[in-house]
């Protein structure tokens, strides 16, 4: 059988709730919450983490970071991949082995800015191409899917019709290139029908039910006094779950 690789999120907590090991590859994973929870930093730390090398379990590969919102601050990639760096120099044995350092760990983050959903629609069109030129990819982060959508969007059976293809494409990419697809997504508000019994408005992922069905696995991240939490909401083969994780200078821990 092959082996299912995994990539870490660096809290033991969030990686069982995940499946044990953290975000898998071939498919497509999906993080909501409100602003402010710690999405980009998610996003952040998985970039760095998907390059922990084999002998540590690792995928050892690159990432591609595609920023819809500016939110990536190269600063706190900086900072992270510090934390990460660390943790894989203090295991290196072999004497031949060299240390990572900072430039490296950069450079294989795939940094991609886009400003409205014209340029992301024509990004993931080139991305087939781009992951058949840097085969070590392992790792697409979109953060956020939700917001070239909520913009400047009306017309919503195109909205629809777009997501639908994303979603497509990106569960093509996934399986093709075997890499770990994790799209960041906001909240919305989401108020039941009136007189059903049900008319409280509650909290939903963004972007509605037929694209959310596309993506089998979906965690909201929240928070509560100084706690954070990840909830495992729905998953293909795993059982409903909420687990507590922190972020810290050096990133994402128990
Ligand atoms: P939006 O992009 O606004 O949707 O937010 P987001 O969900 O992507 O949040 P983001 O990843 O920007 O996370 C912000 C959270 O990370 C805040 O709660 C900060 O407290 C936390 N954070 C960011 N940097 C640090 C840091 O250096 N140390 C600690 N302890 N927490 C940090």
């Amino acid at each position: 059988q092959k082996q299912k690789f995994q990539i870490t999120t660096f809290s033991h907590g969030l990686d069982n709730l995940l499946g044990g090991k953290g975000v898998p590859l071939g498919q497509i994973t999906e993080f909501c919450g409100v602003p402010g929870v710690g999405k980009t930093q998610l996003g952040i730390q998985l970039s760095v983490n998907v390059q922990i090398p084999r002998r540590m379990s690792g995928t050892e590969g690159e990432a591609v970071y595609i920023d819809t919102e500016g939110s990536f601050i190269a600063q706190r990639v900086v900072e992270m991949a510090n934390g990460t760096i660390i943790k894989i120099n203090e295991s290196i044995t072999d004497e031949n082995e060299l240390p990572l350092d900072i430039e490296t760990v950069l450079s294989k983050i795939h940094y991609f800015r886009t400003h409205d959903y014209i340029e992301l629609l024509a990004l993931l069109k080139t991305m087939d191409q781009f992951l058949k030129e840097h085969s070590m990819v392992k790792l697409i982060v979109i953060d956020s899917i939700a917001f070239p959508f909520r913009q400047d969007f009306s017309d919503m059976t195109l909205r629809t019709r777009l997501l639908n293809m994303i979603a497509q494409d990106l569960k093509n990419m996934a399986e093709t290139f075997e890499i770990a697809v994790v799209l960041l997504n906001q909240m919305t508000t989401k108020f039941g029908n009136p007189g059903s019994g049900s008319d409280k408005a509650t909290l939903v992922p963004a972007l509605g039910d037929s694209f959310n069905n596309k993506c089998p696995n979906q965690i909201i991240l929240y928070w509560r006094d100084d706690m954070r939490f990840a909830h495992l909401i729905k998953s293909a083969n795993l059982q409903e779950k909420t687990i507590q994780y922190q972020i810290t200078t050096n990133g994402i821990s128990d």
